[in-house]
């Protein structure tokens, strides 16, 4: 059974647009970190703060192996950070699994990120400048893994319906 793995930076979309995919597609829909939280009983945020960056990053692994080793037919929306770490990248060109790439630019991500941070832990504490270098800094470094993508739709200056809809004519 097919997996359509949606993946991008914070503040990319990927929930809004996985959900709206699933409705349209009619193919379950399962976040990532939603599934994190439930495993562990945590919030992402709980998690870095009572257990470390390295547990979450672990956790995570291990329960993205896991959804992409299920049975039947999902989209599965990654955190900002999957595909970078574990050689999760390498999942996102195994058989049957389609990876789309949300490429946000810094401009996009920072709007978006500066106004909804504070269930972010990488991010949470920043003031607009740093946010601004780090996204900046960030997402130069962890580009090389979400170009392994199997493919890469542009966000910017789109609504989530046009998103969605070059997604659609990708699996058509
Ligand atoms: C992270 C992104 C978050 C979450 C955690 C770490 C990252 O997911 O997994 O806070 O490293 O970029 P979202 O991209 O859904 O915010």
């Amino acid at each position: 059974m097919r997996k359509i793995i949606l993946l991008g930076y914070m503040g990319c979309g990927k929930t809004t647009i996985a959900q709206k995919l699933s409705k349209i597609i009619r193919i379950p829909y399962l976040d990532l970190d939603k599934c994190i939280e439930e495993r562990t009983n945590l919030s992402v945020n709980e998690i870095f703060e009572q257990r470390g960056e390295i547990f979450f990053r672990k956790i995570e692994h291990e329960i993205f192996i896991e959804l992409v080793n299920l049975p039947e037919s999902l989209i599965i929306g990654l955190g900002g950070g999957t595909p970078c770490y574990a050689n999760n990248h390498e999942l996102l060109n195994g058989q049957n699994i389609l990876s789309i790439y949300l490429k946000a630019s810094i401009e996009t991500l920072f709007n978006r990120l500066n106004i909804n941070k504070i269930n972010r832990p990488l991010i949470a504490s920043l003031n607009e400048l740093e946010l601004k270098e780090f996204i900046a800094k960030h997402l130069f470094d962890r580009s090389y893994y979400y170009n392994k993508a199997t493919q890469k739709v542009d966000v910017d200056n789109k609504s989530v319906d046009q998103t969605v809809l070059n997604i659609l004519e990708i699996l058509a």
